[in-house]
């Protein structure tokens, strides 16, 4: 197995005091349909989940919340005991219903319980990084967060979390936490045909604090623009590498999540991830989102 690959595209990042690559892996497609259940091909699972530490990729990002805890176990049974350089990110602050839906769960015996849960199906003793999930399946929701992210201070007091991080955060509230203690990472939606967050991108960046995009490549419903497909047509690439590049080429701070259930697509990303976009190819993807 390898440790940090000088072969991935976009070279390392510093999560506090954990150097992750800037290539990294969201589970959550792992999970069955609608982020519910098991895979449907437990093996096929694993084998991807080994596949992201071979090609030397060191940031995974999870959630007790996705299967629920099948992607969490996943990961323990493709990869504990787990090398020294790879780091999971997970999150807390939503359940799951019967229906499937992300109720909220960030009263403090919420938060303690998902800690709890997070670090025995990982098989950890200490979670490297966990992101405090705010609003909803809609997006960010404004209000204050001081409770919540009051009680993950303290649970970092108790060593039991190395670094903290927001998810589906409005700027206000990434404000409000930074002025409690420090955050490592935002992870928000952001992709080419997505931008809300430009500004908080550039703020973020300035601080040193990375920036995890979620749905890079348009989460459930795939990215689709004419002009994507003209400019991968163009470097005979595919719009999948194109978006990932373009994010790599969007900010340093910028460390991907990209999500496959597949093998082959894991690999693809990696590779594609690495195209060199030209001046001209930058200026028209830029209109995408604009
Ligand atoms: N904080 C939050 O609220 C939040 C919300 C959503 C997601 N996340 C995190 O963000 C990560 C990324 O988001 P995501 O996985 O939902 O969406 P994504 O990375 O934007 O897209 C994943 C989808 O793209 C497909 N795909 C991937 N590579 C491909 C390729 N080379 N060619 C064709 N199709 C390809 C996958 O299908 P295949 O399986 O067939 O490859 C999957 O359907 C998640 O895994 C999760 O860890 C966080």
């Amino acid at each position: 197995m390898s440790t940090l690959s000088p072969s991935l595209p976009g070279g390392t990042w510093t999560l506090g005091d954990l150097t992750v690559t800037r290539f990294g892996y969201g589970a959550m497609q792992l999970a069955g349909p609608g982020v519910m259940g098991p895979p449907a091909d437990h093996g096929g699972a694993l084998a991807v989940l080994r596949e992201v530490a071979d090609l030397g990729i060191t940031h995974i990002d999870t959630s007790g919340a996705y299967g629920p805890r099948v992607t969490n176990q996943l990961i323990r049974e493709a990869l504990h005991p787990y090398p020294q350089s790879l780091h999971i990110a997970t999150k807390v602050g939503a359940t799951r219903d019967e229906h499937g839906g992300w109720p909220p769960a960030r009263q403090p015996e919420d938060l303690r319980r998902a800690v709890h849960e997070n670090l025995e199906t990982l098989g950890l003793e200490v979670l490297d990084l966990v992101n405090l999930r705010l609003g909803d399946a809609q997006g960010p929701r404004p209000g204050s967060i001081a409770e919540p992210f009051e009680t993950l201070v303290e649970l970092q007091r108790q060593g039991l979390i190395r670094h903290l991080g927001l998810s589906n955060a409005t700027a206000e509230q990434v404000a409000e936490a930074q002025a409690i203690a420090p955050i490592v990472c935002v992870q928000n939606m952001y992709n080419l045909a997505y931008r809300q967050d430009d500004e908080l991108i550039d703020e973020l960046a300035e601080e040193g604090v990375a920036y995890v995009p979620f749905f890079p490549l348009g989460g459930f419903s795939p990215l689709q623009s004419s002009a994507l497909s003209a400019v991968a047509a163009r470097l005979d690439a595919t719009p999948m590498s194109v978006a990932l590049a373009w994010l790599l080429r969007r900010s340093p701070n910028i460390l991907l999540i990209p999500g496959t259930s597949s093998v082959a697509h894991l690999r693809e990303n990696a590779a594609g991830a690495g195209l060199s976009l030209s001046d001209e190819d930058l200026a028209e993807l830029d209109k995408i989102g604009r």
